[in-house]
């Protein structure tokens, strides 16, 4: 901890400098537009707020602190064969901007397991949860059950100096990281195997022990799945629901784990997280309506102007921020092309990625028809036995929380003030842009 402590703050203060500068220098400067579009249509691509963490370009997707996604699977270190960079070195690089040594990741994993026991409160409190509440629901409740034991509120209580909140955010950072992997395992095992839990296996990763912990497959490729999965969902700036919304509720000093909890409401609606498991039925309905009919472009293509000509939707195609394939999509093809190419899912996903851009192009009310990740997330996770649907957004989840912690660490560390846009009504907008 302190090694990484010590990262983040010779970071900080070299990026010191630049926010003063900002603040005092810049301050009045115009760096984009408000719109009336963007009032009314979700302020989309509308530059209004700070995220160290990461940063998407259209063109480009997502980078950690620089890095491309495809650097960072080649860059970041792996774990034993594998040949995955590893999600919880994607943490060390969110929190301190670098990529972390071999050992550095061994040491953040023995602290991460050295954290990851739950409270006896929190286990009790899983285990009396009804099977039909939606898993997502259920981490909700298990995060904000583990919030009694939040550093930042403690400290923040007994009036610590402003200057060190970081520090405690980190705290429960890292806690939050190293117990959100039994618990999400916890509510697996109790939702879909009558509470037959699997122990923690201390001598894995952070994700390799999630994987073993789930249980539905002791494959290494299961265990390569979950590091890649939990690798690319990380973090995607800080726009997108589940990190605006931890962000924003961290900015009136709510701690990690009321703000993430926050964060993962956003992230189980069906337009942000919960769309990787709409992806998946799709996908599964698509194949079963096809019958024995082979899925070639033709058959997909008037297929795709079928659904559209009967006013339904095509999910996992299109995104609010990019304008290319999503290389998160890219980067599990890739992994799905080496491991299971034959996968009868992921073949029809393929032809899907061929048919489909086309025909929404040719609407003409389409900016961004390829593939994004949710298209073939769920069905990675299926050919390795993980076939409950209604869980893939835990999983989601539990990779964001590296991004979601990461992020309110920064903003701390800068001190960013309670976020408090102004809004406005229908009327002042009409009378403004007359
Ligand atoms: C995400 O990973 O958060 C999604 O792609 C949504 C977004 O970026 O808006």
């Amino acid at each position: 901890v302190t090694e990484l402590q010590d990262t983040i703050q010779a970071l900080a203060k070299k990026k010191t400098p630049d926010f003063v500068k900002l603040r005092k220098e810049r301050g009045q400067n115009v760096i984009g537009q408000v719109t009336v579009e963007a009032a009314l249509l979700g302020m989309k691509a509308t530059p209004l707020m700070v995220c160290e963490t990461s940063m998407l370009d259209p063109k480009v997707g997502v980078k950690y602190r620089g890095y491309t996604l495809k650097e960072c699977n080649e860059k970041l270190p792996k774990w034993g064969s594998s040949k995955i960079g590893l999600p919880e070195a994607a943490y060390w690089l969110l929190l301190t901007g670098e990529i972390p040594t071999d050992a550095q990741v061994k040491a953040l994993n023995a602290e991460l397991h050295k954290r990851e026991a739950l409270p006896e409160s929190v286990t009790s409190l899983i285990d009396s949860l009804s099977k039909d509440i939606h898993p997502m629901t259920q981490l909700s409740m298990g995060l904000l059950a583990l919030q009694p034991n939040s550093s930042f509120y403690k400290k923040y209580r007994e009036g610590a100096n402003k200057a060190d909140l970081w520090k405690f955010v980190l705290e429960d950072s890292l806690d939050l990281v190293a117990k959100i992997v039994p618990l999400s395992a916890r509510i697996f095992r109790n939702v879909f195997f009558d509470g037959k839990h699997i122990p923690s296996d201390t001598s894995l990763d952070w994700s390799g022990n999630y994987a073993h912990m789930l249980g539905v497959n002791n494959d290494d490729g299961f265990k390569d799945i979950t590091r890649l999965y939990l690798m690319l969902h990380a973090d995607h700036e800080g726009g997108n629901v589940s990190a605006h919304t931890t962000h924003l509720v961290g900015s009136a000093l709510a701690d990690p784990y009321l703000s993430f909890a926050s964060g993962v409401n956003g992230l189980a609606g069906p337009l942000h997280g919960l769309a990787n498991q709409e992806c998946l039925k799709w996908l599964k309905a698509t194949k079963a309506s096809l019958g024995d009919t082979e899925p070639t472009v033709e058959v997909m293509t008037k297929f795709a102007q079928d659904t559209l000509a009967a006013g339904k939707v095509i999910p996992g195609f299109g995104h609010g921020a990019l304008r290319i394939t999503d290389p998160r999509y890219t980067i599990q093809s890739e992994f799905a092309q080496e491991n299971f190419p034959e996968d009868p899912l992921y073949k029809l996903a393929k032809v899907c990625f061929q048919a489909i851009p086309p025909v929404l192009l040719a609407t003409g009310k389409v900016k961004s028809p390829w593939p994004n990740v949710d298209a073939l997330s769920g069905c990675c996770m299926q050919n390795y036995g993980l076939t409950q649907e209604d869980y893939y957004t835990v999983i989601f989840a539990v990779s964001r929380a590296l991004g979601c912690t990461s992020n309110l660490v920064w903003s701390r560390v800068m001190g960013l003030p309670i976020e408090r846009p102004k809004s406005v009504t229908l009327d002042w907008l009409l009378e403004k842009s007359a």
